[in-house]
């Protein structure tokens, strides 16, 4: 499988859609970022290939999964007869998917069917070398520490504001729950140590009173997302882009309203712990 480097630090492009799997799972967690350009796929072999990463699990927000197979979830700011044919402005702030499950994502895998003019750009943080470059004396006060994870993003709760994490039904919230999760977590597959979900839904630290573990959630925040550890990918009609969320914080970047963009996303989890 032929790789080329999409920056000094991580993430690589390949053309090897079809490769031996095996070739394709060591090339991914290597880079992080593994993106496919100018593919023509159908929902199903989209959704076949991600199978082969693990379990999708259809997102929280049900209304705008794809009619045939309930495991992609439709993104787009179109309007199909007055109707959102998709969600618009998801994770427009660093975080990681799944991070507020009890069992988070392996991978997220977007395909892009409708690029717009200017922005909608994907921003990755990679987070093996945020943990890799702090401090002795700060890996040594966070090792044993358990971040306190919900649904939404710290640093907007503003529901009516574009940058708020997607805005749940009340049906959706009822499913979602308080879970705790290492702030530095050995990578399950590749046993790396990284710095994790320190942006995004990590509200508390477990046994830390609130103004110190926001104050020290705040400064690994600002720390793992220096310019120095992002990589900002561009999208192509057909590109498969896919994206290992332990080892990553990732951001969208917001579009014109009135610039059409749609994209096809699935969430692979992690194994159960069980
Ligand atoms: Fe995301």
């Amino acid at each position: 499988m032929q790789l080329r480097k999409l920056s000094a630090g991580f993430g690589a492009e390949s053309e090897a859609f079809g490769a031996p799997f095996q070739e394709v799972w060591d090339a991914f967690f290597a880079a992080q970022v593994l993106v496919m350009r100018g593919l023509r796929l159908t929902a199903r072999q989209f959704l076949e290939f991600a199978c082969r990463f693990g379990r999708p699990e259809p997102h929280v927000i049900d209304q705008f999964h794809h009619p045939e197979h309930a495991d992609i979830l439709i993104l787009s700011n179109r309007n199909t007869n007055g109707e959102p044919a998709g969600l618009a402005d998801a994770g427009t702030y660093f975080h990681t998917d799944y991070s507020y499950l009890e069992v988070p994502a392996r991978c997220t895998m977007l395909y892009s069917i409708e690029v717009p003019r200017k922005g909608g750009d994907t921003l990755f943080a990679d987070q093996y070398a945020a943990y890799d470059d702090l401090p002795a004396s700060m890996k040594r006060r966070i090792e044993n520490l358990a971040a306190l994870h919900h649904y939404g993003n710290r640093d907007d709760l503003d529901r009516s504001s574009r940058t708020v994490a997607s805005v749940l039904t009340e049906d959706q919230e009822e499913k979602l729950a308080w879970v705790k999760h290492p702030l530095v977590r050995s990578h399950p597959v590749t046993g790396r140590k990284a710095l994790y979900a320190v942006s995004g839904s990590s509200f508390g630290i477990e046994g830390m009173a609130e103004n110190e573990a926001l104050g020290l959630l705040d400064e690994l925040k600002r720390h793992a997302t220096q310019d120095k550890y992002q990589l900002r990918l561009k999208y192509g009609v057909g590109d498969l882009v896919i994206w290992d969320n332990a080892s990553l914080l990732h951001s969208a970047t917001l579009t014109a309203p009135e610039d059409p963009r749609t994209l096809w996303r699935i969430t692979v989890k992690e194994e159960s712990k069980k």
